[in-house]
């Protein structure tokens, strides 16, 4: 559910970034409490037309947290470009409830991150709780960022480093700025984290690896972490920003082999209301729940930020692409409804579970 909530600050983070701070009045503060690494959906109405994009939350978690976000320039991207160009403090902003498993409860353990450009925002919050609340927690960033000019919340990484000089590691690579003082440059792909990882730190001990940003980083990352000898649940993954040229290169994400029937229903539930309706011609499964209940829960559409998470009752389904669940997840009977069609006449979601 969306709240207008007012924009209290807004900082130039580079030429092409801010992080945008909402006020929370005391009323919100609960349903707007965060846990590390997750984020929230902004909503914003312009000639008619709906757009909604996810932010992952940049601060620490906590009693009385700050809810700040960190938004990058995406080129064409129309909310990056209202929030970089015209969104001011003062202005109102439709914000969804935090959401998102890419989380870490802050334990005892070894944690580290493997991050390129604006993937950083969910990993500082995450770095942050963890190094705070947890004096028994190590925490390793490797980051990757086009040039310094473009690098995201410097200053605060650089004040984790400070504070906790023994439990903080931090490596910084530029993939298109020739070498600097202690800079590593060219891109982290997975010969490089193959070799790189190795040598800082002790790769079997690590309890949790938390990749954020592109879709090739996060492949490559999650590929030299598997051929480390990394079990696959310790390693979460966020995804940003899938091009169509890149979704097409990943195999799909269907569940199910199965011909699409000439005609399907639909039975979803949400909060704790059903309904069931005919399945137009290739609308998704949340097109046409939305065609009834302009609540149905979405964001991106697009398969990258698990908005629209349903658990699928009975019937199959296929889903065209799939960034955002897990294999867990999907194991244990979760669809993303924005990329599901029917594969069996009647099709039960539940949106509540
Ligand atoms: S709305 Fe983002 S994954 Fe479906």
């Amino acid at each position: 559910m969306f709240h207008p909530l007012r924009v209290s600050e807004v900082e130039r983070l580079t030429d092409d970034a801010v992080a945008v701070t909402f006020a929370v009045p005391p009323e919100l503060r609960e349903t707007f409490r965060h846990l590390p690494g997750q984020h929230i959906a902004l909503r914003r109405t312009s000639g008619g037309e709906e757009i909604r994009r996810t932010y992952s939350i940049c601060t620490p978690a906590g009693a009385d947290p700050v809810l700040r976000v960190g938004i990058r320039l995406v080129d064409g991207g129309e909310f990056s470009t209202y929030a970089l160009k015209e969104l001011a403090v003062g202005d109102l902003v439709e914000v969804m409830e935090p959401a998102g498993r890419f989380v870490l409860t802050p334990r005892a353990g070894r944690f580290a991150a493997i991050v390129g450009g604006s993937g950083i925002t969910p990993v500082l919050s995450i770095a942050a709780t963890l190094l705070a609340r947890e004096p028994d927690a190590r925490f390793c960033l490797v980051r990757s960022d086009r040039t310094v000019a473009s690098t995201m919340f410097l200053e605060e990484v650089a004040d984790l480093k400070d504070r906790y000089p023994d439990r903080f590691q931090l490596v910084s690579v530029v993939s298109r700025e020739e070498q600097q003082a202690g800079l590593p440059s060219g891109r982290l792909d997975r010969a490089r984290l193959s070799g790189l990882l190795p040598a800082l730190l002790p790769v079997a001990d690590v309890d949790g690896w938390f990749l954020c940003g592109p879709l090739g980083l996060v492949v490559g990352a999650e590929r030299a972490l598997r051929g480390l000898g990394v079990p696959r649940a310790r390693i979460h993954q966020e995804i940003f920003h899938v091009d169509d040229a890149a979704a097409g290169a990943t195999p799909a994400a269907s569940s199910a082999a199965v011909r699409a029937p000439a005609h399907s229903t639909l039975t979803a539930t949400l909060d704790g209301r059903s309904g069931t309706w005919p399945v137009q011609d290739g609308d998704s499964l949340l097109e046409t729940v939305l065609r009834s209940r302009a609540d149905a829960p979405y964001a991106c559409k697009g398969g990258v930020c698990g908005t629209c998470r349903a658990f699928l009752v009975s019937g199959e389904v296929r889903m065209d692409r799939n960034f955002a669940l897990e294999p867990e997840e999907t194991e244990a009977g979760y669809v993303l409804a924005c990329q599901s069609h029917p594969a069996t006449a009647e099709v039960e979601l539940d949106f509540d579970r």
